[in-house]
């Protein structure tokens, strides 16, 4: 047979594209090449993503379209891993009956075994069987195979001088439009120790920038020979390694951004001006339904709070228009926050129910698609106008 020739497409977020490159780690150490482009590959692997349907739609229509390529080339692999795999379950078989491979965010170190079992014609699939009902412990063998990889991930990055290390993994938040907590498994939290070595190794090998990843970062806790750790603690570790020049983290939970994790933009200089703190909605109501844990009011009080102790940092949010029951009024209490705050920038999504979700089976999708069509662009012109107009203010930074 074939050496095996690996070729991964990922979608959606930061976390996928640093899950593409630690699939890639544990590929090579298994022997596999992981090629630059589809055609070079015998093994096409995508890394999916289940936030809005607009993504799973065009990963079906990716994978439908290699049809003639996989009839030309019988021993063409096809895999689809990620959050759409353990979204679908078997079902993602009859959707894209091309794929050979189905495997789930939580099973990815078992690649190569899945890689070696479709090529050789058997059946390979690794679903988290009771969704998150597996628990922590399904998880864990995850966590500690994926820590204990040795990254190269420097290489071929638009800035070899910098890096990406996830520091916590999944997410108990339960916001009702999210599926992020029943795809991604409980909150899991890595030992210190482990994320503080991993910072030493890429500054090591040459990272000077170094950005902590995690579906709600600032909610990391761990507990590590007594001490217990929150982000500002891991923040304030990891500043201390010399040669690391800075330091951030992604995305912020409003509701954890607390007084401590809000001083280490003062008390660390190292940590980089920018803040990306999601605040989905300005109205209460909406944020109610949307299970957040904050009003706008809070909102704008942390947001005040960060500004003062570091003034001019570049605040970022995510919005969400269009979600169930959201009135005109709603709606414009949106367009006001994003006006008071001037965020810097903002990615603004029209609300996409999610099969298994709290709001897709509570709340009737009920703002037409022209509405949320007119409230995305009105939203997203009203953003683009603020970030444009900051970044013409000259900068001290
Ligand atoms: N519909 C629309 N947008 C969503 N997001 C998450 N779930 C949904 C959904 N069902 C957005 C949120 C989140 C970002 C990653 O994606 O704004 O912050
Ligand atoms: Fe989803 Fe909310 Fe968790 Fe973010 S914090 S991943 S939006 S449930």
């Amino acid at each position: 047979m074939d050496p095996t020739r690996v070729h991964i497409t990922t979608y959606g977020c930061q976390m996928n594209r640093l899950d593409a490159d630690l699939v890639a780690e544990v590929l090579r150490a298994s022997g596999a090449e992981v090629v630059a482009a589809p055609p070079q590959a015998n093994v096409l692997l995508f890394l999916t993503c289940s936030v809005r349907g607009h993504a799973e739609d065009r990963v079906f229509s990716n994978i439908g379209a290699l049809g003639g390529r996989k009839r030309r080339r019988p021993g063409l692999v096809i895999g689809l891993l990620g959050c759409m795999a353990q979204q679908f379950g078997e079902e993602i078989r009859r959707r894209a009956p091309l794929v050979d491979i189905v495997c789930a965010p939580g099973r990815l170190a078992e690649l190569p075994d899945l890689i070696a079992r479709a090529r050789a014609g058997a059946e390979a699939t690794a679903l988290d069987p009771r969704r998150r009902q597996a628990g922590a412990e399904a998880f864990a063998a995850l966590d500690e195979a994926l820590d204990g990889v040795e990254v190269r991930r420097l290489l071929g990055r638009p800035s070899a001088r910098e890096a990406y290390v996830t520091v916590m993994r999944g997410c108990d938040n339960f916001c009702t439009y999210c599926v992020v907590p029943n795809v991604r498994g409980p909150e899991r939290s890595r030992p210190p120790h482990s994320v503080l070595e991993e910072v030493r190794r890429l500054v090591g090998q040459g990272a000077r920038r170094i950005t902590f990843l995690g579906q709600a970062v600032n909610q990391y806790a761990a507990e590590e020979d007594g001490r217990r750790w929150d982000l500002a603690d891991l923040v304030a570790g990891a500043a201390e390694t010399p040669d690391l020049a800075r330091l951030s983290f992604i995305t912020s939970h409003p509701r954890a951004m607390t007084e401590r994790l809000a001083a280490v933009f003062r008390d660390v200089p190292k940590v980089v001006p920018y803040l990306h703190m999601p605040a989905q909605s300005g109205s209460d109501a909406v944020l109610a339904r949307m299970n957040r844990g904050y009003t706008a009011g809070e909102y704008e009080q942390r947001v005040a709070r960060v500004r003062t102790l570091r003034p001019g940092i570049a605040i970022e949010s995510d919005f969400i228009v269009g979600f169930p029951g959201e009135t005109a009024e709603d709606f414009e209490a949106t367009v006001d926050l994003a006006r008071r705050v001037r965020f810097a920038g903002a990615f603004v999504f029209k609300y996409s129910p999610r099969p298994g979700t709290p709001a897709a089976e509570r709340y009737r999708d009920d703002v037409p698609a022209a509405e949320k069509r007119r409230r995305h662009s009105r939203l997203l012109a009203l953003v683009k106008e603020i970030a444009r107009e900051q970044r013409s203010v000259p900068s001290h930074l």
